[in-house]
């Protein structure tokens, strides 16, 4: 679902920007500050409705205005060009139009726009708690049930309600029945994210042999509770302790994707550039695996491509991306960084001061 115009104003350094793109590679060349990051920043703004590098709205807005808009030109399914866009005030308030229609929902931009990020703070997903490997797999799994999004919610809610009513409750019997609920919604959770995963890691493992071969990486979903026990027995025999902590310890929502080199975790084991290449493995095995159960491409934003790579890897990555046939944004300070992944379909921008003109 690629996009074919980029319009931006009033965001970051970017007064105002209007752009036709390529469906392949659209590189984006300039020096540092120049708002390379920014153009990614603002198309993942399309996609998922906040920064990927700010929640404050405020500090993404262009500095003396009070609003910012990205807008855009998308082709659906069946080839049809819509229009979409979001519009975000200082005070917080944030509008949504997908093909004509206003007041459209955050999660519905996701479904028209899936974006797949890669930016040098990425490593998160592999280093850091698994809030972030979570989300990662949430994402494969909101793109292909579409119960999903409902159920989790429904979930989070439960969860909140249940952890204000540990407070209080002088016996068990007083969550029994709000427990039998969640523990039917964390039951299906759970079987969608392990499908998922048994599913998505054959693509991961697949690339990681390609991208790391001196390494054999295996991913490993933990569901957040004790695979051997139905999870509202759980709830049942940690009352006293979910109680005496004040909130509900086991669950969906401490679920991990474990990724390991001979049972050591990844992190122990990669140097910097392996780790972004594991990261890129698992993005690109994303894009494929939803492009294989659903037809959609996402769009891949490849933010400081060469950093952490050096040639050979980049011209891996790039042939990997190339292949996928995705339509593809990758910034870069020097046009030589990017030399191995020009192609006749590609286009290159150059950015300065804010403004994006096409070479
Ligand atoms: N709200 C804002 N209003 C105006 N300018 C801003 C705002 N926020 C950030 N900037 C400026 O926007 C510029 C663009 O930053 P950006 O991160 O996009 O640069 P970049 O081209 O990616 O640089 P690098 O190569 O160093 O990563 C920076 O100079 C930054 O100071
Ligand atoms: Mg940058």
């Amino acid at each position: 679902m690629p996009l074919t115009r980029l319009i931006i104003q009033q965001f970051r350094n970017i007064e105002a920007c209007d752009i036709e793109l390529s469906s392949g590679f659209n590189f984006l060349v300039g020096v540092n500050g120049s708002g390379k990051t920014s153009v990614l920043e603002a198309i993942y703004l399309l996609g998922h409705g906040r920064s990927f590098k700010s929640t404050l709205t405020g500090r993404v807005i262009k500095n003396e205005r009070d609003q910012l808009f990205v807008h855009g030109r998308f082709l659906n399914s069946d080839q049809f060009e819509l229009p979409i866009g979001i519009n975000k005030q200082r005070d917080g308030s944030t509008e949504v139009k997908i093909g004509g229609q206003s007041g459209q929902k955050l999660a519905q931009l996701a479904q028209v726009l899936p974006l797949q990020l890669i930016h040098p703070e990425g490593f998160e997903l592999l280093t850091d708690g698994p809030k972030h490997r979570r989300a990662f797999i949430d994402w494969g799994v909101f793109h292909t049930e579409s119960a999903f999004y409902d159920a989790w919610g429904r979930f989070k809610r439960l969860n909140k309600q249940r952890n204000a009513l540990l407070k209080t409750a002088t016996s068990y019997r007083e969550l029994s029945y709000w427990d039998q609920e969640m523990a039917r919604l964390a039951e299906q959770i759970s079987l969608w994210r392990s499908e998922y995963v048994a599913q998505m890691s054959q693509q991961a493992e697949q690339i990681c042999r390609e991208f790391l071969p001196e390494f054999d990486i295996k991913l490993q979903y933990y569901r957040g509770w004790d695979k051997e026990t139905p999870y509202q027995e759980i709830l049942a025999s940690n009352f006293e302790r979910d109680q005496s902590l004040g909130y509900t310890v086991s669950g969906p929502n401490k679920a991990d994707l474990r990724i390991k080199v001979s049972n050591t975790p990844v992190e122990d084991v990669l140097s910097r550039g392996q780790l972004k290449l594991m990261v890129c493995a698992l993005r690109l095995a994303q894009g494929q695996h939803l492009t294989s159960k659903t037809g959609k491409q996402c769009i891949y934003l490849i933010d400081d491509f060469a950093s952490e790579l050096d040639s050979q890897r980049r011209q891996r990555l790039a042939d990997c991306l190339k292949a996928t046939g995705a339509q593809v944004f990758v910034s870069s300070i020097t046009e030589s960084q990017i030399a191995d992944m020009r192609e006749d379909n590609g286009k290159v921008f150059h950015v300065e001061q804010g403004q994006i003109e096409p070479i």
